[in-house]
């Protein structure tokens, strides 16, 4: 990277590579081309840069949210509220309310007590809302435990055990809810297929539990999850969203009046973000050498969170032989460390740039605050 803008733009800042999103989201709908019953809805947490949703609503997707800011953000940026869903397992009445009054596409309901809540405020409006149960199916999606979803000690969705309860609570209160699908989400940052496989297994179990009792589906919706290469990003900087949709084409029949969702954040906005980060110092040491960076956790939570790995490049020419250093932020906290034992040229030095790669999800959307920083601005590449 030299582009001449990463050198002269304030840091810390976030870059994105609007092209390589393009780029990204054609790749995705090429991969699902093959089935017009198969409806994309991104996962606004991922990223809801108001220039990255224009782009995401742009190319035809629909938007996956979880609270009112971000249904808010999804309308502002150009998706119509029929392509739509809201989930999360504590709305508010308000939000419910806003998700009824833009009559959206549908309400992923998160327990059992949630039903009549929604019926009430539905009844309020003058109007039937529509749901669809989120159903926790009780699959290991081999992630990291923090974001694992589909486990049944995990706080989303309901107890696929307790589905007849729900359905019985959805009927008393048909007047004022109609169930319109199910939802299913096992977890986020899934590189081995096989989970998807055993997911839509049980979806079709359910959905057929469901149908059995008399209601009629028109979505199954199996959630996001699909990974990325954090470790070589510049070599795969766009998901195989093929092998991902083949595994669903093949498991998933067509049904005239059925649609099948996904909602990947992830895989559609992670490489296209970086953060770009100044050196403020190199801290020569006796047991270690530091490279102190001007961006730090409250700009990227995710080393310090998750133990997760960015990988780092220099911009620009940095000489010198190949040398390891902790690569920190300047927040007070010990966890403020993007990577350890980090090989970086040894000529690194106050005022070089570095550009922390893969951060366009789960980046700038978690970012803080903390000890009074400001929030990182943004450049956007075409
Ligand atoms: N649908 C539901 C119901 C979800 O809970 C999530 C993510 C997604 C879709 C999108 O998942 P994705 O395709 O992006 O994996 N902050 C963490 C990730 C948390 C994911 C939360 N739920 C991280 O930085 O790794």
């Amino acid at each position: 990277m030299t582009n001449k803008i990463l050198l002269d733009c304030p840091t810390p800042c976030y870059v994105y590579d609007m092209g390589l999103l393009r780029r990204t989201l054609d790749a995705l709908n090429a991969a699902k081309g093959a089935r017009p019953d198969f409806r994309v809805h991104y996962a606004v947490k991922a990223n809801p840069q108001p220039e990255i949703l224009t782009a995401i609503a742009e190319a035809g997707l629909g938007a996956d949210t979880v609270s009112g800011g971000e249904l808010h953000q999804a309308i502002d940026a150009g998706f119509s509220p029929g392509s739509i869903v809201l989930a999360g397992v504590g709305k508010t009445d308000k939000e419910i309310a806003d998700a009824i009054g833009y009559g959206i596409e549908s309400i992923n309901v998160e327990s059992i007590e949630e039903i009549p809540v929604i019926a009430a405020v539905a009844r309020e409006a003058g109007r039937r809302a529509r749901i669809a149960l989120r159903i926790n199916p009780d699959i290991d999606a081999h992630t990291h435990h923090y974001i694992t979803t589909g486990l049944k000690e995990n706080k989303f969705g309901i107890d696929r055990r307790m589905l007849g309860a729900a359905l019985e609570t959805v009927e008393a209160h048909g007047d004022n809810v109609e169930l319109v699908g199910l939802h299913f989400h096992i977890g986020s940052q899934i590189t081995n297929m096989e989970p998807y496989r055993i997911l839509c297994r049980r979806a079709l179990e359910i959905a057929g539990q469901v149908e059995s009792r008399g209601f009629r589906l028109r979505h199954i919706d199996l959630g996001g999850g699909l990974g990325v290469d954090y470790d070589l990003p510049l070599e795969n900087p766009i998901p195989d969203f093929k092998a991902y949709f083949d595994v669903f084409a093949a498991e998933l029949p067509e049904r005239p009046g059925l649609t099948y969702h996904f909602e990947p954040g992830r895989a559609i906005v992670a490489q296209c973000g970086s953060l770009l980060s100044t050196v403020l110092y190199v801290k020569r040491g006796i047991d270690k050498n530091f490279v102190i960076l001007d961006a730090g956790m409250t700009d990227l939570l995710r080393p310090a969170l998750y133990g997760a790995l960015h990988q780092i490049i220099p911009v620009g020419d940095i000489s010198g032989r190949p040398e390891q250093f902790d690569v920190v932020g300047p927040v007070c906290e010990s966890a403020d460390v993007f990577a350890t034992s980090y090989t970086l040229p040894s000529g690194i030095a106050r005022g070089n740039r570095v550009a922390i790669l893969t951060a366009g999800a789960y980046g700038q959307s978690m970012s803080s605050h903390y000890n009074s920083r400001e929030l990182c601005p943004n450049v956007y590449l075409d």
